[in-house]
């Protein structure tokens, strides 16, 4: 028989991904209006949305992977390259700059010897810089995971690090 062994209709996904997607286009109409909250689920599941898994949920979602691709571009919390367990967003706009949010990066950076955007040799962590997190008046502000860091002085670095 023909096609016996053909590749599943949105190979890239897994089939609870593709319920949670359809969970999730059951409240609109338009399924374009579900596409960050596909990434999101992709990435809930697998840490970050692979080129393979990015072709799957547009073609679920009858968009283009390049719509899809700008869609994730613009959204900066959707992960293009494998991040680590857990992601540092530090905060560099003006009021954290301000307040040492370099010094903070160096040094975290450092202690984990990456740079931005890398995961660390253990697969922990991965710092990535972001715009105001809306907390300006606690700067500097880091997000550590779902964690949101306020006033992080040198103690609040020790802690994250472990020390
Ligand atoms: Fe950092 Fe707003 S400038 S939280």
């Amino acid at each position: 028989m023909k096609n016996q062994h053909k590749a599943p209709a949105f190979e890239g996904l897994t089939h609870l991904e593709i319920e949670e997607i359809n969970a999730e286009m059951g409240h609109y109409e338009n399924k374009t209006a579900v596409s960050i909250e596909s990434l999101k689920i992709v990435q809930k599941h697998r840490g970050w949305v692979s080129d393979a898994s990015l072709v799957a949920v547009a073609r679920l979602l009858d968009m283009s992977p390049a719509q899809l691709e700008g869609v994730a571009t613009f959204y900066n919390l959707i992960y293009r390259q494998p991040v680590g367990k857990t992601v540092i967003l530090y905060c560099n706009s003006v009021s954290c700059w301000m307040l040492g949010a370099e010094k903070i990066r160096e040094r975290l950076c450092q202690h984990l010897k990456v740079k931005l955007g890398e995961m660390s040799a253990d697969g922990e962590y991965t710092i990535l810089p972001i715009a105001c997190l809306g907390a300006c008046d606690h700067a500097p502000v880091l997000m550590v995971g779902d964690q949101l860091k306020l006033d992080v002085t040198d103690n609040v670095v020790n802690e994250i690090l472990g020390r």
